[in-house]
């Protein structure tokens, strides 16, 4: 929470289309999630006490959903830090652009889907986070 009582961010619900066969969630672009999905990647098999991430995008905007398992996701906005854990394939989180991002605590079967609004772009990455934190503050001037 910041000072005004605000969120760096909140889960995301998904509808659940189940039936007695079992469940099925959909996620539509521009929709469910707040951008055309122009590339789904996933993460799985991490190496137990692995941190991934540890980067923010310039500009790309994604969603993160652990469709199996679990993991931690850590946000930073250059002035403070919030922990959230992704249990759910029933709800994911937006990493919006300019934030700084650490997955952690991955339970061994977990499976972190991300959608994404661009191809893949190093460019669009801040990897050095003292980089990150000068960003932040030259845009907040
Ligand atoms: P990396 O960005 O290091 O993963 P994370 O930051 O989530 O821990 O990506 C690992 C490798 O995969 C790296 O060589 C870049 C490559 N990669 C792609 O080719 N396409 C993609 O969409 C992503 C996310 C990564």
């Amino acid at each position: 929470m910041d000072q005004n009582g605000e969120s760096l961010a909140r889960l995301r619900p998904l509808a659940v289309r189940g039936d007695a066969r079992g469940s099925l969630v959909a996620i539509e672009g521009l929709s469910d999630v707040p951008f055309a999905i122009a590339r789904v990647y996933y993460v799985f098999g991490t190496t137990s006490g692995v941190d991934r991430g540890l980067h923010a995008h310039r500009r790309a905007r994604q969603f993160a959903v652990a469709v199996r398992g679990s993991c931690t996701m850590l946000f930073d906005d250059g002035r403070r830090r919030e922990q959230f854990r992704l249990d759910d394939p029933a709800s994911g989180l937006m990493i919006e652009p300019m934030m700084w991002h650490e997955m952690s605590d991955f339970s061994p079967d977990c499976v972190l889907l991300v959608l994404a609004d661009g191809p893949y772009d190093e460019a669009d990455y801040i990897r050095d986070y003292d980089q990150f934190l000068s960003v932040t503050r030259s845009e907040a001037e």
